[in-house]
């Protein structure tokens, strides 16, 4: 994390959203082009890419196994692909920083070597639970030792995995992309089934390099074995950042507000389903040509003032929406009536625990909510109050309270914001130029 950034906000009350803007590239996506162009014979090119604190820990630790990686401009990555088998043992523990995705699908990636790896992290990330890779990844043949389920992961590199077939006890890309990428370099079939869709990037990126992978259903499939070969990736805006200005213009928009070139993958876009079932006024324009099962989706979408109705959150979209509910519960508080999620104790083990600091931030703004061992009942209200609030150093929760700033009487503080730049750098800018006002303290 860069000493210079900031430890604080103060966002005034009220204020009006309006413009055209583009957000930072997605996290999930720039994570994934790293590592399997790291994987892919011939040289990837990545454009667009999310020069955030969590994807420059992967590309740092990517580094230090060997991979030559170019900057030559903010956004733009050249990774020099390895091939399969083509990593080097590193110096010292690989720092995934706040990074739970970075770890877990490392661990994948690692588990095949053909040497030892150690993942350590910051302060969340060593709480982080891993055993949900770790164990299936074991049932592969792989060699791990977790300290009580958490980090440091001590990875016995077993260059033998063998392919399983697995059913996933959550929903998470996360485990399934790593299960994939341990699958790429075993022996025989690996065969994953999912409880309910979840983020599909790795699949697609890994059609894109060249990888044949069946999904029928909830099912995947993959034969060990193959080859990847290097190429050119565009990553879209990240949903997931877009999704704070999304909320901030339903809430508080001034004529029409557009967000350019976010990717809206279905296995992402939750939060539009949520909105629009709320009353939310909402129109999207999808890119001509980001179609196809190895593509990213992308789209325009355009966004007006719109008053918003509580709802009752169908569990099936809760996965659909699973980083985006911060900022949902935002929306939730200044709807009319009453809202309801349930189905999303995954929250509880994000970069904090989501939904006590939700309740904890709601606390302190006066709004009535009710914290449920597995999601949230929030009554909505005109206006909220205005107070400080803690951000846990979790960055989202961190921004969900600077849009909810824009429906407060008194100004909001939020302490522990420098994590903000895990997945938004830049973020406090885009705020103010957005309307927000806020002030880094
Ligand atoms: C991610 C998957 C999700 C999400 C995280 C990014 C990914 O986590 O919350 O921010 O890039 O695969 P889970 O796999 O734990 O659901």
């Amino acid at each position: 994390m860069s000493a210079a950034a900031p430890r604080s906000w103060r966002v005034a009350p009220g204020g009006a959203v309006t413009g055209t803007f583009t957000v930072p590239g997605d996290k999930s996506v720039s994570h994934r082009a790293l590592m399997l162009g790291a994987l892919a014979q011939g040289e990837t090119r990545i454009s667009g890419f999310l020069a955030g604190e969590d994807c420059l820990a992967t590309a740092r630790s990517l580094t230090a196994l060997g991979v030559p990686i170019e900057r030559p401009a903010e956004t733009e990555v050249w990774v020099r692909g390895r091939g399969a088998g083509g990593l080097s043992a590193a110096a010292a523990p690989l720092d995934m920083g706040n990074a739970g995705t970075a770890m877990r699908l490392m661990m994948g990636l690692l588990a095949p070597a053909s040497f030892d790896s150690t993942l350590i992290g910051d302060e969340s990330l060593m709480r982080r639970p891993m055993e949900r890779v770790a164990e299936p990844l074991r049932r592969m043949g792989a060699r791990i030792d977790t300290h009580g389920g958490r980090p440091p992961v001590v990875i016995h590199g077993t260059p033998q995995l063998t392919g399983i077939e697995y059913a996933l006890p959550v929903a998470s890309a996360q485990v399934k992309s790593a299960l994939l990428l341990a699958g790429l370099a075993a022996r025989g079939r690996t065969e994953l089934t999912e409880p309910a869709p979840s983020r599909d990037h790795t699949e697609r990126m890994l059609r894109a390099f060249g990888v044949h992978l069946r999904q029928q259903g909830a099912v995947i499939t993959l034969e060990g074995g193959q080859p990847l070969r290097a190429t050119t990736v565009a990553v879209p805006a990240d949903f997931s950042s877009a999704a704070f200005f999304l909320v901030a213009a339903a809430l508080a928009a001034e004529g029409p507000v557009r967000l350019t070139n976010i990717g809206v993958n279905p296995t992402r876009t939750g939060l539009l389903e949520l909105l629009k079932l709320m009353g939310a006024e909402l129109r999207v324009v999808p890119h001509a040509g980001s179609t196809g099962d190895d593509a990213e989706p992308v789209a325009d979408i355009e966004v007006r003032r719109s008053p918003l109705q509580g709802i009752t959150v169908p569990e099936a979209l809760v996965p659909l929406a699973i980083d985006e509910l911060p900022v949902f519960f935002i929306a939730a508080a200044a709807a009319r009536g009453e809202t309801l999620v349930r189905g999303a104790a995954e929250l509880r083990v994000k970069e904090s625990d989501r939904l006590a600091a939700m309740a904890a931030g709601f606390e302190a703004l006066g709004v009535e909510h009710q914290l449920l061992a597995d999601g949230l009942r929030i009554r909505g209200t005109r206006e909220f109050s205005g107070g400080s609030v803690d951000s846990h150093g979790d960055h989202r929760i961190a921004m969900a309270f600077a849009v909810a700033a824009l429906r407060a009487r008194e100004p909001i503080e939020i302490a522990n914001v420098a994590n903000v730049a895990t997945s938004f750098p830049g973020f406090e800018e885009c705020a103010r130029r957005a309307g927000l006002g806020l002030e880094t303290l």
